[in-house]
């Protein structure tokens, strides 16, 4: 059955070219008034003002599901391009300690932080993880998110690692989600563990392995590593992302994070999709990202959660990067699963514009997911994946920080009713 959303008092299809937005042209959404989208076939059939969407059908529809949309606004499906939402516990005792005074790296020194992690994960079933996965992926898609990347990363061992992967896959099946996944094996050292050693294991037995799993449907698509002084080395992430490459798998990277290694330059060397975080990119380095495919993926969330500065995104815009919002939902650094409070805090923080926060939350989330061609706008073709929200202004959703105004997304041209109360 066709589904036809109509009366838009916005409809936000970010038409336009299939690659990520920089500069003027982030602010530009290719807004319609009294818009309406036509899906069939779970793809985006038409979209445009209601008079012409909803007046000439093309014949041969069939039956169609009709939902009037007055008083709301239609957007694209949100993008979260950066999550690690495989973990088995929040850790409320880092957050305590955290408020406390005590410092990420201190926290993670005393045997909290990603370390703690990870012994939950390994005593988990893939019963167990999946089912939690799935769950934190029905609250992301009743606040509008649609495509969700899933980073495995508190396993740290092939067999912990192997069951997380599999773990997001069932969940995204489970959820009706797009949710790509990403390896993140190079996240930390697992205490104990010698660096030569883990390193290698990365290499030689964890990603041939789970890479030459791709019948078996639960391999990565992406493989990331965390840049950084408490975790690996601009030449150790040089390792771990060149035998991924070799095996197929696109790139990521955290960089710059809490310090300033090189990650950035070093992304951009590789080819990656997207360099995240970027809290101390420096001037030189907006100027590469300016210049390079590789999106600029800004995480507002972990900077608010952690109360450290925000990157410079005004800078990185001046220059040309394309810049893309990313929830970072992990159990450290940032428990927000909302991108609509991720857009407040890009908007308040660092200056986004609301026009501007809604491209780096579709479009660019997209690209940063080598997706720029089937989501993140709703052009014709592109997956059917739409969210609708109880404003009539886009400006109204960062605007009102934390309140969840989305009432139904569309997941593969399927109508699907989120929140009922408001
Ligand atoms: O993106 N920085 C590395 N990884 C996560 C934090 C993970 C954790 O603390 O559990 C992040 O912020
Ligand atoms: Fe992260």
């Amino acid at each position: 059955m066709a589904l036809l959303l109509t009366h838009a008092a916005e409809l936000l299809t970010l038409a336009g070219p299939d690659r990520p937005r920089r500069g003027a042209e982030l602010a530009e959404l290719s807004l319609v008034r009294d818009g309406a989208v036509l899906f069939a076939e779970g793809k985006v059939l038409r979209s445009g003002p209601t008079d012409s969407v909803a007046r000439h059908l093309p014949a041969g529809i069939g039956r169609i599901e009709e939902h009037d949309c007055r008083g709301r606004i239609v957007t694209p499906g949100l993008v979260d391009s950066h999550t690690h939402l495989v973990f088995a516990a929040p850790r409320l005792d880092d957050y305590e300690r955290r408020i406390a005074g005590a410092s990420y790296a201190e926290i993670a020194e005393a045997g909290g932080g990603i370390h703690s992690s990870l012994a939950r994960v390994r005593e988990a079933s893939v019963d167990q993880l999946s089912e939690l996965a799935r769950q934190w992926m029905m609250r992301a898609l009743a606040f509008g998110t649609t495509t969700i990347e899933v980073k495995t990363g508190y396993g740290l061992e092939l067999e912990a690692e192997r069951r997380s992967l599999q773990a997001a896959a069932r969940a995204a099946a489970a959820a009706g989600m797009d949710a790509p996944r990403t390896f993140l094996g190079a996240h930390v050292v697992p205490r104990g563990r010698d660096r030569a050693a883990y390193l290698e294991e990365i290499t030689e037995a964890m990603i041939p392995a789970f890479t030459s799993a791709r019948a078996s449907g639960y391999a990565p698509e992406f493989a990331d590593a965390f840049c950084d002084a408490s975790a690996f080395t601009l030449e150790e992430c040089r390792r771990v992302l060149m035998q991924a490459r070799r095996h197929g798998l696109q790139l990521k990277l955290h960089a710059e994070q809490f310090g300033h290694l090189g990650g950035i330059g070093l992304g951009i060397e590789m080819g990656a999709v997207s360099v995240d975080h970027l809290d101390t990119a420096s001037p030189s380095d907006a100027a590469l990202l300016g210049r390079a495919p590789t999106v600029a993926t800004l995480i507002p969330g972990a900077n608010f959660f952690l109360g450290q500065p925000y990157p410079p995104a005004r800078d990185l815009i001046a220059a040309g990067a394309a810049v893309a919002l990313a929830t970072d939902f992990n159990p450290g650094t940032c428990p927000i699963l909302s991108l609509p409070l991720i857009m407040s805090l890009a908007c308040s923080g660092m200056r986004l514009s609301p026009a501007e926060a809604w491209s780096a939350a579709t479009i660019n989330g997209a690209a940063a997911l080598g997706r720029a061609a089937s989501c993140g706008s709703l052009a014709p073709g592109k997956r059917g994946d739409a969210a609708v929200f109880e404003v009539d202004d886009h400006r109204a959703i960062p605007y009102f920080a934390g309140h969840n105004l989305c009432r139904g997304v569309v997941q593969g041209g399927t109508w699907r009713e989120t929140a009922a109360c408001i």
